[in-house]
C-alpha cells in the first residue's frame, strides 16, 4: 500500500482499483467500512501492515433497548435489506452472472454500467485557510491563540480527535487539553432535540419548521433546541440539517431539514442556528454537501466498497445545495458537517475544493470542520483538504480504535507530512468556537468533575449507573444520568412551544364545504344525522393511536407503527411523552353530544360501516415514513416510492367509500401521492399535518377545532406521481459502479422550479397551504435601494490576520505515551508508543504548492459582503377579507430577465421560470390590511458565473411576483 493510493483514493480523486470482484462473502460479510477501503486507503506514513480490524462487540456490554448500538443495528438492517441476501445470493447469481457473462462479456461490465469516472474530477484547493481574519472572531481567536500556544502537540491533536464510538458519554466526544485549560467536548445530535437523552422536549421535525413558514418560531425552536443541549451538558449540538435539500422528495433525511428551496432551507437554518447559539451551544450545519440519497451514502454501509458520488456542477452548487450553509455562516454558526457522499469523486470531507476553497475561503467559514461518522477516508489527505475534526474518532470501522488521525495524526506532524500550521489551526478554530459562544463561562458550562460529569446523561444506557467509557475495557460504574429536566416548566414549558410550531407546520390542503374547522360539539350542522342524539365521529388507522409499546418501541424510531411524529435515525429523540391525536380529539370533542367510534387498525373490512356503524364524520390517518441509512423499516430507508404506507391509500377509499364526511390526515416524512382518492367527493377535508413531535394530538386539534388559523404552507411540492418531479427526482436504487455516480443533470430544476420549467401541474404545489379565512393582496411596490450593477464591490481585504505561532516541529519525545499510562482498549489517544519518526517527502497532491488565487465572492461570512446589499425593496398590502384572524405567509419570487449571456463566457445562461427569494409570515386580524415588506438583496438577483466565479447581477427586467404559492401570484412587477 503506497502513499500514492492515497492520494488517488483521497485527496480528490476516486480509488484507482482494478475490477472489483464482489462475491457473496464479501457482500455478506462487509462491516461497515469495507476491507477494499481499508486495504486501499492510506495507512499514514509509518504504518504499513494491514491494522487489526477490531469491531467492537456490543454483547459485551447489556445495551438498553432504546441505545443499542448504531453500528450493530446498521448491520442488522442491511442484512435484512441486502440487494444480494445470502440465502438466495449464490443461486440467484450464479444464475445472472452466468447469463450476462455470456450476453456482455464479462462480470465487470455488469458492475460497471458506466465506465470508471476520471481521476480528480474536482479540483485541487491548497493550502488550507487560516481561521482568524475577521473582525467579529478577533476576540476569540486571540483568547485562542494564548491557548492553544500553551498546548503540547499531542493536546492539539485530543483536540482534533474524537476519543472513538461510545467511548464516552455523548455521540462524539473530544478529550480535551487539561494541561493548557482546554475541556473535552461533548457533541450530541441532533436536529430534532437531544438523542439518546431523558426529560427533553421531541420538537417537530425541521420539515415541519419549515412548513410554518414563521421566522419567529424557527429563532424560538432553536432557541429551546440550545437550552436544552446546554442543560444536559453538551457542547456541540448536532444540527441543524440543511443538506439533504430535498433533491429526490423520496430522500429518506429529507425530513430532517426544512424544505426543498434554499431560500426556505436557508433562512430556516439561520434563524435556528441563531436560537441554538444564543444560548451558547454551538450549532452544526451538516451535512456539506450533496448528501441527497440514504442508499449508498457511505462506504461499506451498502455493501460497497464506496459512498455514492454526487455529481454537480459549479452553478447548481453554489445556487442551490450551499445556499443555506451560506447563510449558515452568515449567522456565524461553529461548525460544518462534512457528508459521508463523495461529490465529483471526491470524499466531501477530503474534498480540498469543497472546504478549503468554497467553505474556508470563498464564504469566510470560522468555525471548525468535523466529518460525519466515520465519513472521514483518509488521513493526511483530510487533514490537508480541510477537515479540522475527526468523529466519532474511530478509523474505517465503528469503535475500532483505529484513528485515521489521533496517533497518525501526531505522527504526521513529526514527520512533516501535515505542516504544524495546519494542525495549529485545526485546533485554534476549534477553541475560537469555544470562546466565540462563551463556553469559557462555566456558570453556564461548568468544568465536568469527578461526580458531577458533563454531559449529566449517557448515551449508552439509561440507567442512573454507567460506564463513563462504555465501548472500552472500564468496567467502573459511576452516575452516568442525572435525569436532569431541561423541558421547562409552567409558562415556559417548551412542549408549548412545540405545539404551536406542530400547529403551524400543519397544511391544509383540500377543505370543501368549510368542513373544517370542526365544533366540540360535532362537525358542521350538514353533516349531522338529524335522527341521532349524539353526533357519530369514527376515527380510523393506527396512525391516529398510541404504540402500546411506547412512543420509543423501536430503536432510533425506526418504524412506522402506530401514531407517526418523527423520522428515524441520529435525528431523532426518546419522545419524553407522545400525545397520538385519538386522545386530544376526544379531550376535545364534548363528549355528552359526541360519539367517538375508534377503529384504530389500518386492516378495515369493507362493510365496516355494518360492524362499527354509520358516521356522521369520518377522521382517516395514514402515514409514510422514511429515515437514516443505517436502519430501514420495511425495506425503506429512502422512499422508493411516494404513496401513503401501510395500505394507506386503501384504507381512505374504505372509509370513503360508506362516509359522506371524510377528513383525511396525513403524517409523513415529506410529499406524499394522494392521487389514489384525493378526488373521491366524499373527501371533504385533507390536512398534510408532517412530523409534530411530541404534542401530536395536541397541535393537531388545535387546527382542526380551529383554535388557531391554518396556516401552515407547503415546503415541497405534493406531485400526482413520483415521474412528476423528473428523472432527477427519483432515488438510485440501485447501483451503477461500485462507487456510484449519480448526475445532478437537471441543475436547478428541482421541485417546483421542475414542475414549472415542463409545465407539469403539481396536484398542491410549493407554498400552498389554505386558511381558514381569506386574504388579496394589493398595492405591490418595488423600490430601488441601490442600482443594478453586474458585479459585487471588490472582495474587501482581511482586516485582521490570523494568529500566529512556533513553526518548530516538538521533540517526539513529548509525544510518547507517559510512563505507567492506563490506557483503555478501544480508546484513542494521540500518544505514540515510542519516538521513533520516519522521514520520507510526502508526495503532496497536485496543486499543493500553487497558491489559489482568493474567491472574488469571497471577503466575509457567507461570502462577499456586498452580496447581502439590498437592492429592492418589495412591499404589498395585504388583507384578511375573511371574518376571522388568520395568518398568510407573503412569497416573494424573482424571474431573471430573458436573453441574459454570460459576462466572460457570453454563453446563454437559463434560468428556472422563478424562485423564491424571501417571505414574511403576518397575522391579520379580520377586515384589516396590513403592510408586509420583503427586501431583495445582490445575491437574490445574481446567478453563479462559472467563467467569472462570482455572483452576477444580470441586466435586464427582473419580474418580482408577490402572493401566496409559488403558483398563486396576483401581484408582478418589473424592477
Ligand atoms: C451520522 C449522521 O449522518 C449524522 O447526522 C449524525 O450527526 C452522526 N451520525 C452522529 O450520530
Amino acid at each position: 500500500m503506497t502513499r500514492e493510493a492515497d492520494l488517488s483514493s483521497s485527496r480528490e480523486g476516486l480509488l484507482k482499483h482494478g475490477a472489483a470482484t464482489l462475491s457473496c462473502d464479501s457482500l455478506d460479510n462487509y462491516r461497515s467500512s469495507s476491507e477494499l477501503d481499508l486495504d486501499e486507503l492510506e495507512l499514514l506514513e509509518g504504518q504499513t501492515s494491514p491494522r487489526p480490524r477490531g469491531e467492537w462487540s456490543p454483547s459485551k456490554r447489556k445495551k438498553d433497548n432504546g441505545k443499542e448500538n448504531e453500528h450493530k443495528r446498521a448491520q442488522k438492517a442491511k442484512r435484512k435489506r441486502g440487494w444480494l441476501r445470502s440465502k438466495t445470493c449464490w443461486v440467484v447469481s450464479a444464475i445472472l452472472l452466468g447469463g450476462l457473462l455470456v450476453l456482455m462479456g464479462g462480470f465487470k461490465m455488469f458492475v460497471y454500467k458506466k465506465p470508471q469516472p476520471m481521476d480528480g474530477l474536482s479540483p485541487p484547493w491548497y493550502p488550507s485557510p487560516k481561521g482568524g481574519t475577521y473582525l467579529q472572531w478577533q476576540k476569540s481567536y486571540l483568547m485562542a491563540a494564548t491557548l492553544v500556544s500553551k498546548m503540547s502537540l499531542v493536546e492539539k491533536v485530543n483536540v482534533t480527535t474524537g476519543t472513538g464510538w461510545a467511548s464516552d458519554l455523548c455521540v462524539g466526544n473530544t478529550a480535551g487539553a487539561f494541561d493548557a485549560g482546554f475541556p473535552p467536548l461533548c457533541l450530541q445530535d441532533g436536529p430534532l432535540g437531544i438523542r439518546f437523552a431523558d426529560h427533553a422536549t421531541a420538537w417537530p421535525a425541521g420539515i415541519t419548521v419549515g412548513a410554518t413558514w414563521n421566522k419567529d418560531l424557527m429563532y424560538k425552536r432553536g432557541r429551546g433546541l440550545g437550552l436544552e443541549h446546554r442543560l444536559k451538558g453538551v457542547n456541540v449540538m448536532l444540527g441543524p440539517a440543511m443538506g439533504p435539500l430535498g433533491r429526490m422528495p423520496g430522500g429518506g433525511r429529507n425530513w430532517e431539514g426544512f424544505g426543498s428551496d434554499p431560500v426556505l432551507q436557508g433562512i430556516a437554518a439561520a434563524q435556528t442556528i441563531r436560537g441554538i447559539q444564543d444560548e451558547g451551544v454551538i450549532a452544526t450545519a451538516k451535512h456539506y454537501i450533496a448528501n441527497e440519497q440514504e442508499h449508498f451514502r457511505q462506504a461499506g454501509e451498502w455493501e460497497l466498497p464506496h459512498a455514492i458520488s454526487s455529481n454537480i456542477d459549479d452553478r447548481t452548487l453554489h445556487e442551490l445545495y450551499l445556499w443555506p450553509f451560506a447563510d449558515s455562516i452568515r449567522v456565524g454558526v461553529g461548525s460544518v458537517m462534512c457528508s459521508y457522499n463523495m461529490v465529483n469523486s471526491s470524499s466531501a470531507c477530503s474534498n480540498s475544493k469543497l472546504l478549503n476553497g468554497v467553505l474556508k475561503d470563498e464564504l469566510g467559514f470560522q468555525g471548525f470542520v468535523q466529518s460525519d461518522w466515520l465519513a472521514q477516508r483518509s488521513g493526511v489527505a483530510s487533514a490537508l483538504a480541510g477537515l479540522d475534526m475527526t468523529m466519532p474518532g474511530d478509523g474505517l470501522i465503528w469503535a475500532d480504535g483505529q484513528s485515521l488521525w489521533g496517533p497518525r495524526l501526531t505522527e504526521a506532524v513529526l514527520n512533516g507530512s501535515v505542516p504544524i500550521e495546519r494542525i495549529n489551526d485545526m485546533a485554534l478554530r476549534t477553541v475560537a468556537v469555544w470562546y466565540q459562544l462563551g463556553q469559557d463561562n462555566q456558570t453556564l458550562f461548568p468544568i465536568p468533575l469527578e461526580g458531577n460529569p458533563r454531559p449529566n446523561f449517557s448515551s449508552w444506557t439509561n440507567d442512573k449507573m454507567g460506564h463513563l467509557h462504555e465501548s472500552t475495557d472500564d468496567d467502573t460504574m459511576v452516575v452516568v444520568n442525572n435525569f436532569t429536566d431541561v423541558q421547562g416548566d409552567g409558562k415556559n414549558f417548551h412542549g408549548r412551544l412545540a405545539q404551536e410550531i406542530a400547529a403551524e407546520g400543519t397544511v391544509l390542503v383540500k377543505n370543501g364545504d368549510n368542513i373544517l374547522p370542526l365544533s366540540p360539539s360535532g362537525g358542521p350542522e350538514h353533516t349531522r344525522d338529524r335522527r341521532r342524539a349524539k353526533y357519530n365521529v369514527g376515527v380510523f388507522g393506527e396512525d391516529a393511536g398510541p404504540n402500546p409499546k411506547g412512543p420509543n418501541a423501536c430503536a432510533d424510531r425506526s418504524c412506522n407503527d402506530f401514531t407517526l411524529a418523527s423520522g428515524w435515525g441520529s435525528g431523532a429523540v426518546e419522545f419524553p411523552f407522545l400525545t397520538p391525536p385519538i386522545e386530544a380529539l376526544e379531550s376535545t370533542f364534548d363528549l355528552d353530544q359526541v360519539q367517538i367510534t375508534q377503529v384504530l387498525t389500518n386492516d378495515l373490512p369493507d362493510d365496516w360501516s355494518a360492524v362499527h356503524g354509520t358516521q356522521d364524520l369520518c377522521i382517516v390517518f395514514i402515514t409514510s415514513d422514511a429515515g437514516e441509512g443505517f436502519a430501514s423499516w420495511n425495506h425503506i430507508t429512502d422512499r422508493i416510492d411516494l404513496y401513503p404506507q401501510k395500505g394507506g391509500d386503501d384504507l381512505v377509499k374504505k372509509v370513503a367509500a360508506s362516509c359522506a364526511n371524510t377528513i383525511v390526515i396525513v403524517h409523513a416524512v415529506g410529499a406524499v401521492i394522494l392521487e389514489r382518492w384525493i378526488d373521491l367527493p366524499n373527501v371533504k377535508a385533507v390536512v398534510l399535518a408532517n412530523l409534530p413531535g411530541e404534542e401530536s394530538g395536541n397541535a393537531l386539534a388545535d387546527v382542526l377545532f380551529g383554535r388557531v388559523d391554518a396556516s401552515g404552507r407547503l415546503p415541497y411540492t405534493v406531485g400526482k406521481s413520483l415521474s412528476d418531479y423528473g428523472p432527477g427526482g427519483k432515488i438510485m436504487a440501485k447501483p451503477n459502479g461500485v462507487a456510484p455516480q449519480q448526475d445532478f443533470n437537471e441543475g436547478l430544476l428541482i421541485d417546483y422550479r421542475h414542475f414549472d420549467a415542463n409545465s407539469i401541474t403539481p396536484r398542491y404545489e410549493f407554498g400552498f397551504g389554505l386558511s381558514y379565512t381569506t386574504f388579496t393582496f394589493s398595492d405591490l411596490k418595488l423600490k430601488t435601494l441601490k442600482p443594478k450593477t453586474p458585479l459585487p464591490s471588490p472582495r474587501p481585504n482581511a482586516t485582521v490576520l490570523p494568529p500566529t505561532f512556533s513553526t518548530l516541529i516538538p521533540d517526539p519525545e513529548t509525544a510518547v505515551f507517559p510512563a505507567g499510562f492506563r490506557k483503555l482498549k478501544n480508546y484513542i489517544y494521540p500518544y505514540l508508543d515510542n519516538s521513533t519518526i520516519k522521514h520520507e517527502p510526502y508526495p503532496y497532491p497536485p496543486g499543493y504548492n500553487t497558491a489559489q488565487p482568493l474567491s472574488p465572492a469571497g471577503g466575509g461570512e457567507g461570502g462577499n459582503p456586498s452580496l447581502y446589499d439590498e437592492h429592492v425593496s418589495v412591499s404589498v398590502n395585504v388583507t384578511n377579507t375573511g371574518k376571522r384572524t388568520g395568518k398568510q405567509v407573503v412569497q416573494v419570487y424573482v424571474s431573471f430577465p430573458s436573453d441574459v449571456a454570460d459576462v466572460s463566457t457570453g454563453r446563454k445562461i437559463d434560468f428556472p421560470v422563478r424562485a423564491l427569494r424571501g417571505f414574511e409570515k403576518a397575522e391579520i386580524n379580520a377586515t384589516e390590511t396590513t403592510t408586509v415588506e420583503v427586501n431583495l438583496t445582490r445575491k437574490d438577483l445574481s446567478y453563479w458565473s462559472v467563467g467569472r466565479q462570482n455572483w452576477v447581477m444580470p441586466d435586464g427586467e427582473f419580474t418580482v411576483a408577490v402572493g401566496a404559492s409559488s403558483r398563486d401570484l396576483p401581484l408582478q412587477g418589473s424592477w
